[in-house]
């Protein structure tokens, strides 16, 4: 009898600190194991839904991996991006031709399926977006966990917190330093742009330009499908990446070494100023592109999280509840 009473003197506290110690780090910030114990299967099904949705459409990771920037920088990593209506950030003009949101639909049913009412929005955009880069050869990384999804969005905030494709170097290293994050993040996740498509309304100004820093033949080619006068062919696409377009690699930061950046915001990350280096570096050395991509893109999911009893968990992405 005074055995058993002793072994549970030890082992209540021991079991009791081991359980704290791994859920307290939960509770106020975002943690990777958070759907470890309620929905065990969160992330195998994100995962699942994320590759057929890219092997049916290779642009779709490029899609995924947008959503959660566009995300992130307004007003946090919170989902308001997908919530619809009138005045919404869905609807603001800084995001118009950002695309995939039915997919997001489909992944969040696929997981409501599983277990209704446990998995944040938020939380399947961060995972969805390095299930992405995995599909088309990009690094991977732990996803933190535990984001809460906002009941409103607000669409001039995206006008004001959203970078442009003609912002200028000083522009954008300010816009994401707003956002907590450094120029070498800024740097690494600008190589997302080595997958997906840009209109010609985002670029024309650019290639029609007399004076930027852009390869002649590159300039000529990209004029012959995107009109000098808008809105003529504004909605024609070029690859941000013209060498390897569906592929995850470094060829975006040789291309802009090469004077062949699609966008002004691509370009004057080399065009003799401080980020120069760095775009060097990850031409040098492309697993440190991935190694710094990935660090980046869990900085980038760190920002102002709604957590614990903040926000709330919506049922569809696109409404709140
Ligand atoms: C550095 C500041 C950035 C600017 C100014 C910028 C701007 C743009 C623009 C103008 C487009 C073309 C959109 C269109 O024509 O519809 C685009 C596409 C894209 N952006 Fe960025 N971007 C930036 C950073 C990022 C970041 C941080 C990510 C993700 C981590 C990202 C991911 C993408 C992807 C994947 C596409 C292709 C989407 C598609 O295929 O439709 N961008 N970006
Ligand atoms: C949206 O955000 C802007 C700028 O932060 C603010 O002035 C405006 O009142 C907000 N609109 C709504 C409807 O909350
Ligand atoms: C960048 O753009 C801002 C705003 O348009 C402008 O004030 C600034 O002079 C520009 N900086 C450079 C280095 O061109
Ligand atoms: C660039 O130069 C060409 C030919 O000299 C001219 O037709 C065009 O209007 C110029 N473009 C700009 C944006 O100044």
């Amino acid at each position: 009898m005074g055995y058993d009473k002793s072994i549970g003197t030890i082992l209540v506290p021991i079991v009791v600190l081991l359980v704290s110690v791994n859920y307290m780090p939960c509770k106020a910030q975002l943690c990777t194991t958070f759907y470890d114990d309620t929905c065990p299967s969160a992330l195998a099904t994100i995962r699942d839904s994320v590759s057929s949705a890219v092997s049916s459409n290779r642009r779709m990771a490029a899609l995924l991996i947008r959503l959660h920037f566009h995300d992130c920088f307004v007003q946090g990593c919170d989902a308001s991006i997908l919530l619809e209506g009138t005045g919404s950030e869905k609807a603001s003009p800084a995001n118009d031709g950002v695309l995939g949101y039915e997919t997001v639909d489909d992944i969040k049913a696929a997981v409501e399926s599983v277990c209704p009412g446990v998995v944040s929005c938020a939380d399947i955009l961060a995972v969805a977006a390095r299930d992405a880069s995995v599909e088309v050869g990009g690094p991977s990384w732990e996803v933190k966990l535990g984001r809460r999804d906002s009941t409103g969005s607000n669409a001039s905030q995206a006008v004001t917190d959203l970078p442009r494709g003609n912002n200028n170097l000083t522009e954008l290293i300010a816009s994401f330093d707003r956002k907590g994050l450094s120029v070498r993040d800024m740097v690494a996740l600008s190589g997302s742009h080595t997958i997906g498509k840009a209109r010609c309304v985002r670029f024309r100004d650019r290639i029609y330009a007399n004076n930027s820093n852009i390869d002649a033949t590159f300039a000529a080619n990209l004029r012959r499908n995107c009109p000098q006068t808008a809105p003529n062919g504004d909605g024609n696409l070029e690859p941000l990446d013209l060498q390897t377009p569906n592929k995850f690699d470094n060829n975006y930061f040789r291309n802009l070494v090469a004077s062949k950046g699609l966008l002004t915001s691509d370009q004057v990350l080399f065009n003799g100023d401080s980020t120069d280096s760095i775009v060097t570096e990850y031409v040098d050395n492309p697993s440190l592109f991935d190694c710094d991509f990935a660090k980046a893109m869990v900085n980038m999911g760190d920002i102002e999280p709604l957590t614990g009893t903040s926000g709330i968990i919506r049922t569809l992405c696109s409404t709140a509840n």
